[in-house]
């Protein structure tokens, strides 16, 4: 059996007396300056491999009298340690909160932590965008209340109490009477602006919209709409088409083939459906389901009785108007298949944009 005091069982500091170990020990701790240095010191005495360990693993190489004695001093040094190694790091923390206060290692040439930026919501770009376009041929940007009158939503718009029409806007309706409502298109604004604006007028009107209908992918009971409305003499479906050619321009970058398909919408007559080739493929994709044309646009002349509605003679004025879905656009431009997402509020969603 080897004699661990001869030092071949451990490093040197082994065969010196714990005493000297200790003493030794806490000088070092004492003489730490940071953290990093006291765990480096922690380690080499009480770490896996460290002092004590390795007092503890020849306990067997030492007389069976002895032992009991070893290792009741490896472990008053391992405490000791361990002690010491506490207070030291108690008195690193208080002396930097003590700086910190002195206003020592507070560099104020260094620029300040960069605040995370955030971005437009992609509806935002989108409507920001086509507002520009719109600004850009004359028109003016209008806003309009978010709870309509029945008169507004409905009535003016050509839409009388018994339309049929009416079936398809599922509306909220507000508590009371019923006399208000969610508003379920834009259109409304429609008659707001022939009331408050001399003709000719030419206004857009981006804005939210409610509906009462389950949600699944493509529906969602609120979405953003961007009425159009263009009022002057002399207008036909000539002008509607070339406006509507100008916007589509405006938001693919490039000109696209368009068709018009017969639709009915009280408010219009005659009323269309605007179908655009498909701007995302040669000879059909998912997004046109094959077709080659994705639905884009609804609109139409507007109808003489919304002008009288508006206090304008249909025999002197004549209008186009148009409803662009902006949630529908925001998805086909940016690959998104589920409309509820724009306004989940999810910001792994939001991020990308
Ligand atoms: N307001 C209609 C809707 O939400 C959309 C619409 C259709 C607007 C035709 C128009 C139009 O201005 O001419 O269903």
């Amino acid at each position: 059996m080897s004699d661990p005091a001869s030092g071949e069982a451990g490093t040197e500091k082994d065969t010196r007396t714990e005493q000297d170990t200790l003493t030794d020990v806490q000088a070092k701790i004492l003489a730490c300056e940071d953290l990093d240095g006291l765990k480096a010191v922690e380690r080499q005495y009480i770490g896996k491999q460290g002092v004590v360990a390795r007092l503890l693993a020849s306990i067997s190489d030492y007389p069976p009298e002895e032992r009991r004695d070893v290792g009741k001093r490896a472990n008053v040094l391992k405490q000791a340690v361990q002690e010491a190694v506490r207070s030291r790091q108690h008195a690193l923390a208080d002396a930097q909160v003590a700086a910190e206060r002195r206003g020592e290692g507070f560099d104020p040439s260094l620029p300040p932590p960069r605040p995370r930026r955030g971005s437009l919501h992609p509806l935002t770009q989108v409507t920001r965008e086509l507002e520009d376009l719109f600004q850009s041929m004359g028109y003016r940007v209008l806003d309009g209340p978010e709870i309509e009158t029945d008169y507004y939503n409905f009535e003016a718009l050509n839409i009388h109490a018994d339309h049929p029409a009416r079936d398809s806007h599922d509306t909220f309706f507000c508590e009371g009477d019923g006399h208000l409502v969610m508003r379920t298109h834009t259109s409304p604004v429609q008659i707001r602006a022939l009331e408050n604006l001399e003709p000719p007028l030419r206004v857009v009107v981006p804005g939210k919209v409610f509906r009462h209908e389950s949600t699944d992918a493509s529906h969602d009971h609120t979405f953003h709409q961007m009425e159009g409305l263009v009022v002057d003499r002399d207008i036909s479906v000539a002008h509607l088409v070339g406006a509507m050619k100008t916007l589509l321009r405006g938001i693919f970058d490039r000109d696209l083939e368009v068709r018009l398909r017969p639709g009915y919408f009280p408010f219009v007559e005659p009323g269309f459906e605007l179908d655009a080739r498909c701007p995302f493929c040669e000879e059909g994709c998912r997004v046109c389901k094959r077709t080659r044309w994705i639905e884009l646009l609804p609109c139409g002349l507007v109808h003489p009785n919304v002008l009288r509605s508006g206090g304008l003679d249909p025999d002197v004025w004549g209008g186009f108007a148009f409803g662009l879905g902006l949630s529908r656009l925001v998805m086909l431009r940016h690959g998104i298949d589920d409309v509820r997402h724009l306004l989940g509020g999810d910001v792994r969603f939001l991020e990308q944009f």
